[in-house]
């Protein structure tokens, strides 16, 4: 139980989605009551500013409802999987460890896969890399994995940013859209809808300065040919994933003398 003021409980339940086997909550006016399989993280400085928490242990047979979780393979090399399921045995890919928190992309959705899938097939190293809407942080995840040297993202939802913040300690995570991110960046990946993907398209291509590739996922299927006729060429790369488009644009061509 987590008594105290709603934004330190606020920052201790993102913590948890991120640290610890999470089982369950519920939220009431005042206070917060989690199932946690194993540990708390550690609190210690939300303690301090006032945080209270009241430990009770439980059976450890009680249902939780986690029990059928399991790891989400997005390509063969390429997994996703909740905190609290252990590692697929002899898989030697790119292992992603995303939490079921608050904030959009578990790994489940499969616009979040067509995004994932697209960012595999053209990674190319970027020297940077922005994920516009990033909501749980896991295409910047994925990035950070693929050794990109400097990771921004952004979210217009302050439990997205709180929860990508946690997910990816050191990476700058901005509250607003493309337009409040520090740029020009190598490569842009954005997973909105395809109404939001037209909203912030101007953004979108100035914050991309075609170095490398630009993404753009969360579209419907009917939505793609609205989505294209605004872009400068072809994309390079499409995936498609349960109705959910992604495409992929190459990096601009050298220019040859
Ligand atoms: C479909 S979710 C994608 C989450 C994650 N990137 C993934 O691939 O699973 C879209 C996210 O974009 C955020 N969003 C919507 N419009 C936005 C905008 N104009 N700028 C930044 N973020 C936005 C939403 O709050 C949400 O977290």
């Amino acid at each position: 139980m987590l008594r105290g003021p709603a934004g330190l409980r606020a920052a201790a339940l993102d913590r948890c989605h991120v640290r610890a086997e999470l089982t369950g909550v519920v939220e009431r006016d005042t206070e917060l009551e989690l199932g946690v399989a194993g540990a708390l993280p550690d609190l210690g400085d939300l303690i301090a500013a006032g945080l209270e928490v009241h430990e009770v242990p439980v059976p450890e047979d009680v249902p939780t409802g986690l029990e059928a979780d399991a790891p989400i393979l997005v390509a063969p090399d390429l997994l996703v999987r909740p905190p609290w399921v252990p590692p697929l045995q002899g898989f030697a890919g790119i292992e992603l460890v995303v939490p079921r928190g608050m904030a959009f992309g578990s790994g489940e959705h499969a616009s979040t896969q067509a995004a994932l899938r697209a960012m595999h097939a053209v990674w190319d190293d970027p020297a940077s890399l922005a994920d516009v809407g990033t909501g749980s942080g896991i295409l910047a995840l994925y990035a950070q994995r693929r050794g990109c040297p400097f990771v921004v993202a952004c979210d217009v939802e302050e439990a997205a940013v709180r929860a990508a913040r946690e997910l990816l300690p050191g990476t700058v995570v901005v509250l607003g859209g493309p337009g409040d991110v520090p740029g020009p960046v190598a490569a842009v990946v954005a997973n909105l809808s395809g109404a939001e993907l037209h909203e912030v398209l101007a953004d979108l291509l100035r914050l991309w300065d075609r170095r490398s590739f630009l993404i753009l996922s969360g579209m419907r299927a009917g939505e793609e040919a609205g989505v294209r006729a605004r872009l400068p060429g072809e994309p390079c790369r499409r995936e498609a994933v349960g109705g959910f488009v992604a495409l992929a644009y190459p990096p601009a061509a050298p220019s040859g003398r």
